[in-house]
């Protein structure tokens, strides 16, 4: 049976922590398997820098080798379904699938009919599963632990795989979560804090950028608006508790979301994040491949 990580509901607070602790240890330049006998297919149907690349990054110090499919000159263009190219993949003998599709739980009708893992690389506006690891691994890094903090969640949270799969093992460890952002873009299953107080309240600032590629076509946006409403600038960043920090999944649209002189600035844990992200997936391709 093969081990895929879909979402992580699937997964005990006991497992993720393993995870955690085996990222973690690869961070910290610990030993490495030998999984050089091992084939990765990536399968990115929907854009992606960050995951699609730190997931081959992973694959590569963990000497596996990598396919990189490119849907634009695949047989995607001669009306080959999604599950017809997986099932292609699959039938190679690969050891493990990353996949990302714009529909979410793709994987539903996969499980089951692949021998491969499949490690979800994040599905609609579902689940992304290593973006909440690798989120879980920078706050554990500064903070030690989960417990007894507070989280907000900014932006478009409607739209948001990140928003949906870290308030779930977010309040599982013990945070409070709360969202904030437009009405708009807000969904009734979560609690709701009007932006300013979030900000200076919480432990963790978490940004996110508007996903208008997947809002209907010719649905108004005004940046300049949004980012004196709804922008982290530099004076919000300043009332900002002691301690606190900032997060963002990215890509960021500097000027939107989050100012350009706060991406980078001390409370910025942006680019740590892309920094844990190919140790995060280092652990995944190697619980995925234990079975
Ligand atoms: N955070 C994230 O998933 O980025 P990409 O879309 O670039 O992979």
């Amino acid at each position: 049976m093969a081990t895929h990580l879909l979402d992580l509901q699937q997964l005990s607070i006991g497992e993720i922590n393993d995870l955690l602790d085996l990222a973690q240890h690869y961070r910290d330049g610990g030993p490495l398997p030998d999984c050089s006998g091992a084939i990765v297919a990536n399968l990115f149907f929907e854009n992606s820098t960050r995951t699609q690349y730190s997931f081959q990054t992973a694959e590569e110090r963990l000497n596996m080798r990598v396919i990189s499919f490119v849907p634009e000159t695949s047989s995607l263009q001669k009306n080959e379904s999604f599950y017809d190219t997986v099932k292609t993949f699959d039938s190679f003998g690969v050891n493990a699938l990353v996949i990302r599709h714009s529909e979410n739980e793709y994987y539903n009708d996969l499980v089951g009919h692949v021998r491969a893992a499949i490690l979800n690389g994040g599905d609609g506006t579902g689940s992304h599963p290593t973006q909440s690891l690798l989120d879980l691994l920078t706050i554990r890094q500064e903070f030690g632990g989960f417990e007894g903090l507070k989280a907000v969640i900014a932006g478009d949270i409607a739209h948001s795989r990140v928003a949906h799969t870290n308030y779930d093992i977010m309040t599982r460890l013990g945070m409070e979560v709360v969202m904030s952002g437009p009405k708009e873009y807000m969904e009734d299953r979560y609690p709701y804090e009007p932006f300013d107080e979030a900000v200076a309240t919480s432990d963790v600032v978490m940004m996110l950028r508007v996903q208008r590629e997947r809002h209907p076509d010719g649905t108004p946006f005004d940046p300049a608006r949004y980012h004196r409403e709804y922008g982290l600038s530099a004076k919000r960043a300043a009332s900002m508790k002691k301690g606190a920090i900032i997060m963002h999944p990215a890509p960021v649209n500097r000027g939107v979301e989050v100012a350009d002189e706060v991406v980078e600035c001390r409370r910025s844990r942006i680019f740590k994040q892309m920094e844990n992200g190919a140790f995060v997936r280092m652990a995944a391709l190697v619980r995925a491949l234990e079975s």
